[in-house]
């Protein structure tokens, strides 16, 4: 579904990936996982057009996307959501959502101001698409709320859906569990199982070992922009060179 081909960055001389490649196979969660500065995020906004690679490339069912602009690349269907979350405080729930849905594009500002009623069916109709996308995450009693007021945990929910309401060929999550409590976490990984099932391809970028463990079909480690391993999670779970990089600095395997 998605190769990723000796990718390099440099930031001001400083390399944050070296050579990075690794494929998602279609239908799988594959996680990224590595120590802060790693270069997972980086990893992310050089698949999603947000930044560009130095070298290397990005192929994404067979198509060249590497420098492609970030439209673009989600317009292919590949979504996203960020560490830091990036939502529109002011707008509710389900504009912020709909916002998942704008990508696809189709509108004319003419419409837009006459809302003819080939226009307003369309709004409909996605209206209906957010709203199933708010139920799937627990989200629906929310739905007018402006995000600005919600807790840490629902607005990280938030993104979860407009990631998902376009029913995106893949999906990168960065860090989707990172500040939930452990009843919250449990509802993540459920999530990320469902939709697994469903047939999502998903790029899972977590610090959470429990959760990529329990989700993962494949594990890819970054350590100091190099990729330093990859196979299942019990294979990369033994690996020594994995063991050294978490263990030399956070423990989060022990
Ligand atoms: N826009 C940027 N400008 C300069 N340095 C950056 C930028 N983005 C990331 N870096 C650096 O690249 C390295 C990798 O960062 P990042 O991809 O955010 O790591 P991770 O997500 O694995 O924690 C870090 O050393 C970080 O400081
Ligand atoms: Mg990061």
């Amino acid at each position: 579904m998605l190769d990723v081909i000796s990718v390099c960055r440099n930031f001001g001389g400083l390399p944050a990936l070296s050579d990075v490649s690794f494929s998602l196979q279609r239908g799988r969660v594959t996680a990224l996982i590595g120590p802060n500065g790693a270069g997972k995020t980086t990893m992310i906004n050089c698949i999603t057009g947000v930044d560009i690679p130095d070298a290397g490339r990005v192929d994404f069912a067979g198509e060249d996307i590497t420098g492609l602009p970030a439209y673009r690349v989600a317009r292919l269907g590949i979504s996203r959501t960020f560490q830091n979350l990036k939502l529109f405080p002011r707008l509710s729930v389900i504009d912020n959502v709909l916002c998942g849905l704008t990508v696809q594009g189709g509108q004319s500002m003419l419409g837009a101001l006459l809302r003819p009623p080939r226009v307003r069916n369309r709004e409909r109709r996605l209206r209906l698409r957010a709203m199933a996308a708010l139920d799937r995450f627990g989200l629906t009693e929310l739905a007018d709320w402006p995000v600005d007021v919600l807790a840490y945990g629902d607005r990280k929910r938030v993104e979860l859906a407009r990631a998902v309401v376009s029913e995106p060929r893949l999906i990168l999550l960065d860090e989707p569990v990172a500040g939930l409590n452990h009843e919250e976490t449990a509802t993540v990984a459920k999530e990320i199982r469902a939709l697994r099932a469903q047939g999502y391809t998903l790029l899972l970028v977590e610090h959470d070992m429990d959760l990529v463990m329990r989700v993962s079909d494949h594990v890819v480690v970054l350590d100091g922009g190099r990729c330093i391993a990859g196979g299942t999670p019990d294979e990369v779970r033994r690996n020594p060179l994995v063991l050294e990089a978490y263990l030399g600095r956070t423990g989060a395997l022990a």
